[in-house]
């Protein structure tokens, strides 16, 4: 079964994959994330920093994906294994269709075909969703954040995730990420395990 997390800066995802390696260590999950599971991600992270051709940006984060695809995630569901990912390819329709907006004339579009026919869609996502101003405070002081991490840029993503959510409400489960951080990881917790039971991991192929 595969299980992503998902939400913009600072909505806590990352704490949360943190502390599922702890809460689901007996189920021995692949814990995984993107980008950076594969070396294509040393090359995402530095374009990143140096704010490069936006195309050029959102190609190598679909290239990084395909790399995790190929050396973590099928391998990993071959062998019958649960692998959770913290970031997957909704952060590519939700960001990148902000970052492509007037460069690419229907970015959503266009991302969603680099994917489809080989990529994997999630059994299940869980969506973090907060306040902007609460995820602006949790992160770093404004002149270290990365360039995605300005409020007019999140709250467009995070209104990207939320429609993406509505649209597929079988996939998704919307997180209140300003319950308390155990809270939060007890609830995803036991929801995975709900869904382990009840078949999800029986991938249609
Ligand atoms: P991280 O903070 O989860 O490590 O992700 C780094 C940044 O990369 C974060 O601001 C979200 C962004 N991102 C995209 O814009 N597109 C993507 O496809 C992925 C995986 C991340």
């Amino acid at each position: 079964m595969l299980v992503t997390l998902e939400g913009i800066d600072g909505s806590g995802k990352s704490t949360l994959h943190a502390a599922l390696r702890e809460l689901l260590a007996d189920l021995d999950p692949v814990f995984t994330r993107e980008p950076g599971a594969t070396w294509v991600g040393d090359a995402v992270r530095r374009a990143i920093a140096e704010q490069i051709d936006p195309v050029t940006e959102a190609t190598l984060f679909v290239a990084d994906h395909a790399a995790h695809l190929a050396t973590v995630v099928r391998p990993a569901l071959a062998e019958g294994k649960l692998v959770i990912s913290d970031r997957y390819s909704d952060s590519r329709y939700a960001y990148q269709s902000v970052t492509l907006q007037g460069i690419i004339p229907e970015p959503e579009q266009w991302l969603r075909a680099m994917h489809n026919g080989w990529s994997i869609i999630p059994d299940r996502t869980f969506l973090c969703v907060l306040p902007i101003d609460e995820a602006l405070t949790r992160l770093k002081p404004a002149g270290a954040r990365e360039h995605f991490e300005k409020r007019e840029v999140l709250e467009k993503v995070q209104n990207n995730y939320l429609a993406y959510a509505r649209n597929e409400p079988s996939r998704f489960v919307v997180v209140d990420a300003m319950l308390e951080k155990e809270a939060i990881a007890e609830f995803v917790a036991g929801a995975i395990r709900q869904d382990l039971k009840s078949g999800k991991k029986k991938r249609k192929k």
